[in-house]
Parts: C-alpha cells; sequence; structure tokens
C-alpha cells in the first residue's frame, strides 16, 4: 500500500487541502488533481521548461518539483495570471508580438517572464535572453518572445509613471 500524506497548497490564491503520495510531483497534483493543465509536461526532466509555475514567487519545474516540498507555500500557474478575465501586460505583449506559434511553451514561457519581471522590472535584452534560457521554444525563434517581454516592462513602467 501507498504512504499517502496531507498537503496544503494555495494555488492561484485558493486554498486546498490534498492527501496525495509523496512521489507525487507538483505538475502531476496541478494537472490531474486540480485539473489546471495550463502547464505542460514534455521533457520530464527539468530541460525544456515548459511546465514553469511559480512557488512563492520562484520559478521553478513542475515536472521534477515534488508537490510535498509545496506544503504550505503558495503556487502560481498561467491561470492564475489574468484577473476578471483582464490580462496582464505580459499576456497581451505576448498577443501583441506573435510571441507564439503551437503555444505549446508559452504558459512556462509566461511565468518564468513573470518572475523575471516582477525580480526586475526594467530587464535589459541580454537580461531577458537569459533568464528565458530555460524555457525551449520550437517554433518562434524566440525574438518575438524577447521583444514581448521587454513590451511588457516598458508598458507596466508607463502605466505605473
Ligand atoms: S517538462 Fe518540466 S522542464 Fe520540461
Ligand atoms: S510556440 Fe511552439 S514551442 Fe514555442
Amino acid at each position: 500500500m501507498h504512504e499517502i500524506i496531507e498537503v496544503g497548497l494555495t494555488v492561484n490564491g485558493r486554498p486546498h487541502e490534498l492527501r496525495i503520495e509523496p512521489r507525487e510531483t507538483l505538475g502531476e497534483v496541478l494537472r490531474d488533481r486540480l485539473a489546471l493543465t495550463g502547464l505542460k509536461v514534455s521533457c520530464d526532466s527539468q530541460v525544456c521548461g515548459a511546465c514553469t509555475v511559480l512557488v512563492d514567487g520562484l520559478a521553478v519545474s513542475a515536472c521534477t518539483y515534488l508537490a510535498v516540498d509545496a506544503d504550505g507555500r503558495s503556487v502560481r500557474t498561467v491561470e492564475g495570471l489574468a484577473v476578471d478575465g483582464r490580462l496582464t501586460p505580459l499576456q497581451q505583449a505576448f498577443i501583441d508580438h506573435a510571441a507564439f506559434q503551437c503555444a505549446f511553451c508559452t504558459s512556462g514561457m509566461l511565468m518564468t517572464a513573470t518572475a523575471l519581471l516582477e525580480e526586475n522590472p526594467a530587464p535589459t535584452r541580454e537580461e531577458v535572453v537569459t533568464g528565458l534560457e530555460g524555457n525551449l521554444c520550437r517554433c518562434t525563434g524566440y525574438a518575438p518572445i524577447v521583444d514581448a517581454v521587454l513590451a511588457a516592462a516598458a508598458a507596466t513602467a508607463e502605466a505605473t509613471a
């Protein structure tokens, strides 16, 4: 019989008490138990970034991060970005700059870039490129994604000036 443990996670502002196996990853719990399927699991080995979510504001790979390690923590997924249907400046910039094609990488890109902009609201192009180097995209060539992140930073700065 498998060991079962109780964990308490706050996900996108909502508390959840869950009974899970210690081996379950955060990605499995978010996708399979909470139906938050925005994050994608592809490489399953912390290489591609498609599964990126934020735990207490830090970007982590949900494919290898154990759900038990998120006990008592605050988790944000792509579903938690827009508020009342209003996109964040970053999400809007991804649309405006056509920063996705198949979109498989997009939720991970958005979460990594969200953490990046929260830590550094006015990054240089080089800092954006470096900040996103753990997120792979097969479609866009990356330039529109970097453009979108820089545009979101500029839009946020303008809105708060
Ligand atoms: S699926 Fe987690 S990093 Fe690729
Ligand atoms: S848009 Fe297809 S992998 Fe990035």
